[in-house]
């Protein structure tokens, strides 16, 4: 017979982002944020390649972040308004974690599943925050997809992109609950 974890599963059906606007500081301490990319660590990952790693920015780092992204808008022609919501960000985060994933050569593990692997890590870490009491949100934007920006504001290298960046801090509303998928509309169950 299963063993269930009644309080597990309830909080997997309940779980809800928090937008990182409205989230304040505190973040977590430097020891409860351990333990939180450790239970994100905790990922599946096919051939244990470990195809992610993580940069914790805070304090000064996030202020340098949100000026890079401004100019990265700037160069990339973006809206002045856009620059600033990324900009502010990073800017009025109180605490962001940039998951990035890390693709290794593998002959056997093709690309995607690393890919898939990295995703897995930034919803085990939002889960994690959220399950340890704190708001989070699992962000990207077009600053995350620019090489430019990555190499230069976070020192990258090629072969490593931005999965999310997972800001955690203490929430000051909880947003109402958002539609959720039609299981029916998604489920197909195959019995022979
Ligand atoms: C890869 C990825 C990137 C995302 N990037 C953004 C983003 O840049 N801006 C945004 O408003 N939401 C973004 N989202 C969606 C937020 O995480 C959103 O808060 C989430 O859909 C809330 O869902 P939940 O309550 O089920 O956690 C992203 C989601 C994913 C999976």
């Amino acid at each position: 017979m299963p063993d269930p974890n009644p309080h597990a599963l309830d909080f997997l059906l309940t779980r809800r982002s928090r937008p990182a606007k409205t989230l304040s500081a505190p973040g977590p301490d430097a020891q409860r944020l351990r333990t939180l990319l450790t239970a994100a660590a905790r990922s599946p990952d096919h051939g244990k390649l470990e195809p992610w790693r993580f940069v914790v920015l805070q304090g000064a780092a996030l202020q340098r972040l949100a000026r890079a992204a401004e100019d990265c808008g700037a160069r990339l022609g973006k809206e002045e308004a856009d620059c600033a919501k990324a900009a502010g960000a990073f800017a009025n985060s109180p605490l962001c974690v940039a998951v990035i994933e890390v693709q290794k050569p593998s002959d056997k593990i093709p690309a995607i599943e690393q890919s898939y692997s990295a995703g897995a890590v930034c919803l085990a870490l939002l889960n994690a925050a959220l399950a340890d009491g704190w708001g989070a949100n699992w962000l990207s934007g077009w600053a995350s997809h620019d090489r430019g920006f990555l190499a230069d504001a976070l020192g990258l290298a090629p072969n490593e992109s931005v999965a999310g960046f997972v800001h955690i801090g203490t929430e000051t509303s909880a947003p109402p609950e958002r539609p959720r998928p039609d299981l029916d509309a998604i489920t197909t169950w195959v019995s022979e």
